[in-house]
């Protein structure tokens, strides 16, 4: 295995949230009541749902309307729900399932892929860079899935005895679909293509289940702290009914009610900075069910390791440059660096700190 610079941020290992809701729920152990959860206010106007874009609609619609509407998507949501997406829908149901069989296996079989000091692939949590802490609601699995060469196989899972071909399957009909919205977005920004696509030829691609269990006081913990995805573009499903995404709309969070069958797709940080802000990498968390488990599944295309990102002349108009021209390696130190001290990595980047 090469070198392995995307993958250093290590995590310092925490108990499984898992087993303290299984064991301990007459009392949530302090780490992980969060006062700020309870106080944000959330939207409830119904009519504010993230937009939906069909993708044969944008690959073959007449009169642009969709990528239009595609367009806006971008730049007022940062969020949107893909339909008519094209991955094969047994590859969506059959990695579901063995997601969901993974977390019912005992703690000590999951063990075999704990976490280690060095990187944050594996069984643990993210994120956690100090003793002090505040903890997400939340146990994950995380995969850098690309490049292959740089894999590592001792965190690949044989139990169950699908799940390695159903997660290789998967992530690679995913790294197909974000070449296409990749190509679809410079299309629509007025880039060449092969600009946009090239930031991640040879690229990383982290895939993550995120499990959160459900919690009597699902209103004083939080699933995953409000963040941004460094990504390029992040792809999500929810595994089963429940939800608990939400997104910051002008201030106040706004609950996801994800179509059955359609990705919930996110713009990340990184087309932020090559777009100079023309689209949003919007700030969103995960809320906790008080009965019921809930399991995600995120695939995370991020810029190749090594390059620089700073928006494209083309769409810089009279205002220039927002953001910085930043090393990527760099941003992610600092994407993680920055988590404990409440700033975003982005906003670094504007002011030019980074
Ligand atoms: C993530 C994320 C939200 C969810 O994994 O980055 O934001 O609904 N997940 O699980
Ligand atoms: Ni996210």
């Amino acid at each position: 295995m090469g070198e392995n610079k995307a993958d250093e941020y290590g995590s310092i290992p925490v108990p499984n949230v898992q087993y303290i809701a299984m064991n301990e729920l007459k009392e949530i152990p302090g780490r992980y009541i969060q006062p700020k959860a309870e106080t944000d206010s959330v939207s409830m106007d119904e009519s504010r749902e993230i937009p939906v874009i069909d993708l044969q609609e944008l690959l073959h619609g007449q009169g642009g309307d969709q990528m239009a509407s595609f367009h806006t998507a971008c730049k007022d949501w940062g969020f949107f729900q893909l339909i008519n997406h094209g991955v094969t829908e047994g590859v969506i149901e059959k990695i579901k399932g063995d997601a969901e069989e993974f977390f019912r296996l005992p703690l000590e079989k999951k063990k075999a892929y704990a976490q280690q000091a060095e990187s944050v692939q594996g069984y643990g949590q993210a994120f956690v860079v100090s003793e002090e802490q505040k903890l997400d609601w939340c146990d994950i699995f995380a995969l850098r899935t690309f490049p292959i060469d740089e894999r590592l196989a001792k965190f690949w899972p044989t139990s169950p005895p699908s799940f390695s071909e159903t997660i290789e399957r998967y992530v690679e009909e995913l790294q197909e679909l974000n070449l296409r919205l990749l190509e679809l977005i410079a299309k629509n920004l007025g880039v060449d293509a092969d600009k946009l696509t090239n930031t991640c030829k040879n690229g990383t691609q982290w895939f993550r289940i995120n499990y959160y269990p459900p919690c009597p006081q699902a209103d004083k913990v939080i699933g995953i702290s409000p963040h941004s995805d460094p990504s390029l573009i992040t792809l999500l499903i929810q595994v089963n009914e429940v939800e608990g995404l939400q997104i910051k709309k002008n201030g106040t969070w706004v609950s996801v009610k994800p179509l059955p069958g359609a990705f919930i797709v996110n713009i990340g940080d990184a087309i932020e900075m090559l777009s100079n802000g023309v689209y949003k990498s919007i700030e969103h968390r995960g809320t906790i069910n008080p009965e019921r488990e809930r399991l995600s599944i995120a695939v995370f295309q991020l810029p190749t390791s090594g390059i620089l990102v700073g928006p494209f002349e083309e769409v810089l108009g009279n205002s220039g440059a927002k953001y910085k021209t930043v090393d990527y390696d760099e941003y992610m130190k600092s994407y993680f660096g920055t988590k404990l001290e409440g700033k975003r990595a982005l906003d670094l980047v504007k002011l030019g700190e980074i």
